[in-house]
C-alpha cells in the first residue's frame, strides 16, 4: 500500500476588511465587533496554510508538486484576495462577512474543485499570529 502524506504549502496575502452586520446599527456593530467594525476598514497580514493529502506517487515520489500548489492558490485566491478590499473587491464576500472563518471557507471552495492530485484536506488561515481557523470542509 502507498503511504498517505499530507503535504502543505503557506501562502500570504494583505487586505482589508470591515467586520459588520448590516441588519445591525453601527452602534451594535460596534459592541459586537469592536474596532473590526471600523467603518473606513482595516488591514491584515494573512497567512494560508494549504493542506493536500494523497499516496506519494511511485514515479515521482510527490504527493502533488509543490510548485502546482504554489500557482494553484496564486491563480484562484491570491489573484482574488491579495491587496484587495474584501467587502468591496471580492464577490465572495458582498453579503458575507469577511471574518476568518468566511474566508477560510471561501479559499476552501476556490480551491477544493482544481486540486489536480490527492485531495485538499485542510485550510488554516492565520489572521494575526495568535489568532487561526482551520477548516476541513465540513
Ligand atoms: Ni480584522
Amino acid at each position: 500500500m502507498r503511504p498517505e502524506v499530507v503535504v502543505t504549502r503557506r501562502a500570504h496575502f494583505n487586505a482589508a476588511h470591515r467586520l459588520f452586520n448590516p441588519a445591525l446599527s453601527d452602534a451594535e456593530n460596534a459592541r459586537l465587533f469592536g474596532p473590526c467594525a471600523n467603518p473606513n476598514y482595516h488591514g491584515h497580514n494573512y497567512n494560508l496554510d494549504v493542506s493536500v493529502a494523497g499516496a506519494v506517487d511511485p514515479g515521482t515520489g510527490y504527493v502533488i508538486d509543490v510548485k502546482t500548489l504554489k500557482d494553484l492558490i496564486e491563480t484562484h485566491v491570491l489573484s482574488r484576495f491579495d491587496h484587495k478590499n474584501l467587502n468591496l473587491d471580492v464577490p465572495e464576500f458582498r453579503d458575507t462577512n469577511p471574518t476568518a472563518e468566511n474566508i477560510a471557507v471561501a479559499c476552501w471552495r476556490l480551491l477544493e474543485p482544481v486540486v489536480p492530485a490527492g485531495r485538499l484536506a485542510r485550510i488554516v488561515l492565520w489572521e494575526t499570529e495568535r489568532n487561526l481557523v482551520e477548516y476541513t470542509g465540513g
